[in-house]
């Protein structure tokens, strides 16, 4: 089987639309978090800054064990054990409601915005579990920042946008630099920059997505975590951010949700296999996955035989 002759199963199935109305409201409560400043989540945790992208690239970033999640009974992931390597694409897929956006939220504790939802076991951030109780999830989430399916810009200028999470954080540092940087990265400055003022919301959607990359890298994360980022967007804009994600993992670590296995395919270098039940069933590299994966029920998925 080449990449070319994948099925898309879960296109022909889409019921992410009540989900991203779900993690758009989790992700805008964030505005009421609390502002903290440095020292991040513990002084325990050693972020080694020095090691620069070709030298930190592989190593294990974040890692669960035994990752158990449950939303009141019904328990959405079982036994999860993954260790995603820095300054690559890992890629997630798997049919809908296999917790995909679950394990996602799991990193930067965004599941901790949902009442129902109870974590069980570990899941490790530059080796520091990010349930100890020493840990703040906003000092977390400048580390591991987040974007969404549907683009969700604050209603604010396009400056504003940018420099939300510093705000939010309170980082000192020359904002009018860090909103050029950010936008830069995000492939967004050429089209705004002599726009600044005016509103996120009169962008395009695919605009607008890139705008929400920006404000995701602006507090200078690691780790970039997207959650179906390019699902509302048209081929053009989609082509756009997919070239943009392979660019951010020179310097971040980025970890994408996608129902679209050829985009998973495209730009990731090692690809995680949810299925039915929350349970990771296959993780390897992408090649693997997809040309000569180990497990029956892998091959079953990526050729469509089941969504
Ligand atoms: N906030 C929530 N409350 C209750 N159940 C939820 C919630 N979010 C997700 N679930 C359930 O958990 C399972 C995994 O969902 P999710 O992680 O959204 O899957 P995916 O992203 O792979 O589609 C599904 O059965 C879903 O219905
Ligand atoms: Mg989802």
């Amino acid at each position: 089987m080449t990449r070319d002759q994948m099925t898309d199963p879960d296109s022909r199935t889409d019921t992410q639309a009540t989900d991203g109305g779900r993690e758009s409201l989790a992700n805008n409560d964030l505005e009421g978090s609390t502002p903290t400043t440095e020292p991040l989540v513990d002084s325990s945790i050693d972020v080694d800054d020095s090691t620069g992208p070709s030298g930190s690239e592989g190593r294990t970033v974040i890692e669960s064990r035994d990752l158990d999640v449950y939303y009141d009974d019904v328990q959405a992931l079982q036994s999860v054990d993954i260790e995603i390597p820095a300054e690559q694409v890992t890629a997630i897929i798997g049919p809908s409601g296999c917790g995909k956006s679950t394990f996602l939220r799991c990193i930067n504790r965004m599941n901790d915005l949902v009442d129902a939802a109870r974590v069980d076991g570990e899941l490790r951030f530059e080796g520091k579990n990010v349930y100890d109780d020493d840990v703040d999830p906003v000092v977390l989430r400048r580390k591991i920042g987040m974007v969404f399916q549907a683009p969700n810009p604050f209603p604010k200028s396009i400056y504003d946008n940018v420099t939300y999470g510093l705000d939010v954080q309170g980082v000192d540092g020359d904002y009018d630099e860090i909103v050029e940087d950010a936008l830069r990265r995000a492939a967004l400055w050429d089209e705004v920059k002599d726009q600044l003022d005016s509103s996120g919301l009169d962008l395009s959607g695919g605009q607008q997505q890139r705008l929400c990359i920006a404000r995701a890298i602006a507090p200078d994360p690691d780790v970039i975590l997207m959650d179906e980022p390019a699902s509302a967007l048209d081929p053009v804009a989609t082509s756009k951010i997919e070239d943009l994600i392979e660019d951010l993992a020179e310097e971040y670590t980025v970890v994408i949700v996608t129902h679209n296995m050829q985009q998973a395919a495209r730009i990731s270098d090692k690809t995680a296999v949810f299925l039915t039940g929350g349970e990771l069933v296959e993780f390897d590299d992408t090649d693997k996955i997809f040309e000569n994966p180990e497990h029956d029920r892998v091959e079953d998925y990526i050729t469509g035989k089941f969504g």
